[in-house]
């Protein structure tokens, strides 16, 4: 692994399934049974292809693509959620993914639990976790009255908003950020930003978001996807981002 290195891809391939009752109807699932093999095989489909990508210590970097081209894909292979079928991943650090909404969240556990559950999955101790607990709450701007309920009480704004607090809290020294500046409002938004920029001073970041003008105001690099595959690499310079 290059020592600059805390990501690394490479020649990765990622196939999916697709199975049964979502593309199938149930007649078509009875043929297919009694088919052969090739033609089950029609049902899997490459999301990745061939994807070679690097995270360099202190980078922050944004991958920028249309719906379903592989962008959580990506971050979900270099947070161990899920395996490639073909290539070789290298990870250098602690990860702190913040993919799907509520990341990681259990509906059943209160806010307060899910910081505790949450940021040791994110390698934090418990006293760590406690010590921090106010100042997440707090970045949070989540209603007192709602921190010791379960948070299938919560809406997806206040569970991206607990699960953004709590990964930016975290020891991890890789973020992953998936489109969370889709959720909230404007106010929120304008908040993750400045937090985004604050953590590039100590972090490696992978930025997801559709929100092109924050992401050339924040990341180094932007890597185009498209259906699966990188198309292009940019490189934004420094003086070219408006602050
Ligand atoms: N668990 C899964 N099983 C089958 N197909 C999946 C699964 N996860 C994602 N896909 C498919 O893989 C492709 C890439 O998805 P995704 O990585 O979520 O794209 P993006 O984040 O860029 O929108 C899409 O076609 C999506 O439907
Ligand atoms: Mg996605």
């Amino acid at each position: 692994m290059d020592k600059e290195n805390l990501v690394e891809l490479k020649n990765i391939w990622k196939k999916y399934k697709i199975i049964g009752k979502f593309k199938k109807s149930l007649r078509e699932s009875i043929s297919s049974f009694f088919k052969e093999k090739e033609e089950i095989e029609d049902d899997e489909f490459w999301a990745l292809e061939d994807i070679n990508l690097t995270l360099k210590k202190g980078e922050c970097i944004s991958i920028y693509g249309p719906n379903g081209s592989g962008k959580t894909t990506i971050l979900k292979l270099i947070s161990s959620i899920t395996y490639p079928t073909k290539g070789e991943i290298n990870i250098k650090g602690k990860v702190a993914p913040l993919i799907s909404l509520g990341a990681g969240f259990h509906n059943d556990l209160t806010g307060r639990e899910n910081i505790l559950t949450n940021g040791s999955i994110l390698g934090m101790s418990i006293k760590e976790i406690k010590e921090k607990e106010e100042s997440i709450i707090e970045f949070s701007e989540l209603d007192r009255k709602f921190i010791d309920m379960p948070v299938r009480k919560y809406s997806t704004g206040m569970n991206t908003r607990l699960g953004f607090s709590v990964a930016v809290h975290s020891t991890a020294e890789i973020i992953l950020l998936d489109e969370i500046l889709a959720v909230g409002d404007e106010k929120f938004r304008e908040k993750c930003h400045e937090k985004i920029k604050e953590l590039k001073e100590t972090k490696s970041i992978i930025l997801v978001s559709h929100h092109m003008d924050i992401v050339r105001s924040i990341v180094d690099r932007i890597v185009y996807i498209k259906k699966g595959k990188i198309v292009e690499e940019e490189e934004i310079k420094k003086e070219s981002r408006q602050n």
